[in-house]
């Protein structure tokens, strides 16, 4: 049974960057998020159709942030050394900074927004604009053969139908071969109190506990677990049809079952933890313009949509959001409509604290931004709790 924990409110496209004259058709959705009791599985209530969140404008490039890209080139050269794969497929591969480490004679991409698949092409791999689901992959599998090595990343946790689409990798997937996905951890995000993980693209936040009893009733075992700290802590998933299972699978589970994981209670006291950070924002945001300072948002992220949105922050209380992807920039936030703007037309020093939107990338930012903190600048962020630094 699906039980409701946490109402992160009235949402919008958290990616969905727009016009002014886009305000009248903006969709909205209400945010609430659920524990099945049975696989354990947290998921949002209500889904948003993947055509509205996924399509030609959809304007998270990840090759926009370094740091990712480097993620990205390390985990296809381990990959590559590993398994040494003859075949290659990548699931919402986005504009490519892990395929393009492959050759692009083995490898096939598939992405459901126009906009990426065009640079993949243009990159020289075969790029299939399309979802992932049992069609696309008997499609692909009667072209190209089995696939010795699936590869996703911050994609599965968006397909909302699990059964499906762990239904097609066993299908195109070769009989030695590996499947290995990435998406961000439910139990950092629990432990963190990092609640803007949640927003319409991510379906499901994963827990290997939840993983691991879905991917069993698909005939598919997990053998390995990476923790990672990349998008605020996520976890590199190996999943095949039969290898031997070591034992960071079990590790993982302790840790998820030690933390409460499994029962629903644990999803209560966060969700009061998330209504505690809510209250905690906004008053230090009023507190501030009270006192005529000024506050700007570094990264236009999704977790930032869900932020401004869930907390009712708008252009009073943070005055723009700088953000270095082209297409973000000189258009308005989802739903807050504060202004994006080029992280180089702004002189920061202009301002007094900067929330972080994108506070994954903290010491990156902090790094940068040296000598707005010289300046006497401060830094804001939420997680794990709401607080000022420097
Ligand atoms: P993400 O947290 O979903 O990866 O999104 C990060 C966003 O932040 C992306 O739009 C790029 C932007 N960004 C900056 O504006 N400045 C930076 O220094 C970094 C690393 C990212």
């Amino acid at each position: 049974m699906r039980k409701e924990f946490l109402d992160l409110r009235r949402q919008p496209i958290a990616n969905k960057f727009l016009k002014e004259d886009e305000f009248k058709d903006e969709f909205f959705f209400d945010l609430k998020v659920v524990f099945d009791d049975e696989t354990k599985l947290v998921s949002l209530k209500e889904f948003v159709k993947p055509e509205l969140m996924f399509n030609e404008d959809y304007a998270y490039s990840t090759s926009m942030s370094y740091p990712m890209v480097k993620h990205f080139e390390l985990t296809a050269n381990m990959l590559k050394e590993e398994f040494n794969p003859e075949t290659v497929l990548e699931i919402g591969s986005n504009d490519g900074p892990f395929i393009k480490n492959f050759d692009t004679k083995i490898s096939i991409c598939v992405e459901p927004c126009e906009n990426f698949a065009k640079k993949t092409t243009d990159m020289g791999y075969r790029s299939y604009i399309s979802f992932w689901d049992t069609d696309v992959s008997h499609g692909i599998k009667e072209i190209h053969g089995e696939m010795d090595l699936v590869y996703a990343a911050n994609c599965i946790c968006h397909i909302q139908n699990l059964d499906e689409c762990f239904a097609a990798v066993k299908n195109i997937l070769s009989e030695n071969g590996v499947f290995v996905f990435e998406d961000p951890s439910l139990l950092r995000m629990l432990e963190r109190g990092s609640y803007d993980q949640i927003y319409d693209e991510h379906a499901h936040i994963f827990s290997v506990t939840a993983l691991n009893n879905i991917l069993i009733n698909n005939g598919l075992t997990i053998f390995r677990v990476d923790n990672l700290s990349v998008h605020g802590g996520s976890n590199r998933i190996y999943v095949a049809r039969n290898r031997p299972v070591e034992f960071s699978v079990a590790e993982n589970k302790q840790r998820e079952y030690d933390f409460g994981i499994n029962n629903f209670q644990t999803y209560e006291i966060f969700a009061e933890r998330v209504r505690k950070s809510k209250k905690d924002l906004v008053e230090l945001l009023t507190k501030l313009k009270g006192e005529g300072k000024r506050v700007v948002s570094i990264g236009a992220t999704s977790k930032s949509t869900t932020v401004f949105n869930y907390c009712d922050i708008g252009e009073s209380l943070i005055e723009c959001i700088t953000d270095t992807t082209p297409d973000k920039q000189g258009l308005l936030a989802p739903g807050s409509h504060i202004p994006v703007v080029d992280r180089e037309s702004v002189n920061l020093n202009d301002y007094d604290y900067a929330f972080l939107g994108a506070w994954n990338f903290k010491d990156v930012i902090a790094n940068k931004e040296r000598e707005f903190v010289e300046n006497g600048g401060k830094f804001i962020t939420h997680v794990p709790e709401v607080m000022v630094f420097s």
